[in-house]
């Protein structure tokens, strides 16, 4: 008999084909977030998932999941586990960097040039009707080739946009937990500088740093305060990072410019302000969502399962349990 895992969310055809090589898989092709009581009763007698961002795993969850031994987070990002529960009850846990960052980093540059030049906001007036004649001053924006771009969280991602950012003639100023090396920060051109310099020196604001509590509500009131009324922010990140209300204000008040959001506390609930407001562009959490970066991202999320299931060693290991 086949081992039993599950898949809590819609994933593609060709993933189910390779788990079901191995394993007796249940899904869940409807895509319905499963609730908390859902989704222990999907994975009580599994010993994997291919979960997503959408599932608390969780001590409660794990309590009554005692079979589980591997799960993998179809994301880079694994904010929705509690990695020290799992090791502690030595689930493994796995994640999907790399394959994503070079997509994530073209949206980064689709969302900021998109508010930089308020393409959405121009298309919907467009589309309303409103465009009698060309004018001098409509719709004017910011430019983005020669503006200082300040990226939060100068990992894999991060480093790709600021090599994307080369071709705009961008200067680069970053900010991480831990300095780059000197020979890394001069292959981006990049310069360190520390939050309050990068807040009020940068004309884009780009987040890509991971959620977690040292993260919560990194950019908030006192932080946005620091931004020229000229700056633009950037959420590629994680909601929570950002203190929404705070920011709504900033846009309100024209305290900055603008933001780009693809990100939200409490997602997909977002503060209803936000859609009331022109200088922001809105996007539903889709930074690596192209076609073959999804695929890959899922099957990257499967080829962790397999070797966590079959005695290997997955490639992408976020904690250290050894299986039992
Ligand atoms: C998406 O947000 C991810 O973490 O991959």
């Amino acid at each position: 008999m086949k081992p039993k895992i599950a898949v809590t969310r819609e994933v593609f055809q060709e993933t189910l084909d390779r788990l079901s090589q191995h394993f007796d898989v249940s899904d869940n092709q409807t895509d319905k977030i499963l609730t908390p009581t859902d989704l222990a009763n999907l994975l009580h007698d599994k010993v994997g998932a291919l979960t997503a961002l959408t599932d608390p795993i969780d001590e409660s969850l794990l309590l009554k999941c005692p079979r589980l031994k591997a799960v993998c987070n179809i994301a880079v990002g694994y904010n929705n586990i509690d990695v020290p529960a799992c090791t502690k009850r030595r689930v493994m846990v796995t994640n999907t960097p790399g394959v994503l960052d070079a997509t994530t980093a073209d949206f980064a540059f689709a969302l900021l040039l998109a508010t930089a030049r308020r393409v959405t906001e121009a298309e919907a007036s467009l589309r309303r009707g409103e465009w009698e004649r060309w004018k001098l001053k409509q719709f004017l924006g910011a430019d983005v080739h020669g503006a200082t771009l300040g990226i939060i969280g100068m990992g894999r991602i991060g480093q790709v946009v600021a090599h994307r950012s080369r071709g705009f003639d961008m200067r680069v100023i970053y900010h991480n937990r831990n300095r780059l090396d000197p020979a890394t920060e001069s292959a981006f051109n990049a310069g360190y500088a520390d939050m309050e310099t990068l807040l009020g020196t940068a004309d884009f604001v780009l987040l890509m740093a991971p959620y977690s509590p040292a993260t919560h509500h990194l950019i908030g009131a006192p932080q946005l305060a620091l931004m020229k009324r000229s700056a633009i922010i950037i959420n590629m990140a994680r909601g929570g990072i950002v203190d929404d209300a705070a920011l709504i204000v900033a846009l309100k008040n024209r305290a900055i410019a603008g933001a780009g959001l693809d990100v939200y506390e409490n997602e997909p609930q977002l503060n209803p302000e936000f859609l009331t407001l022109k200088n922001v562009v809105l996007t539903p959490h889709i930074g690596s969502s192209s076609e073959a970066t999804r695929k890959k991202m899922a099957m990257t999320a499967a080829e962790n399962l397999i070797a966590a299931l079959t005695g290997g060693t997955p490639a992408n290991l976020v904690n250290a349990p050894t299986s039992s």
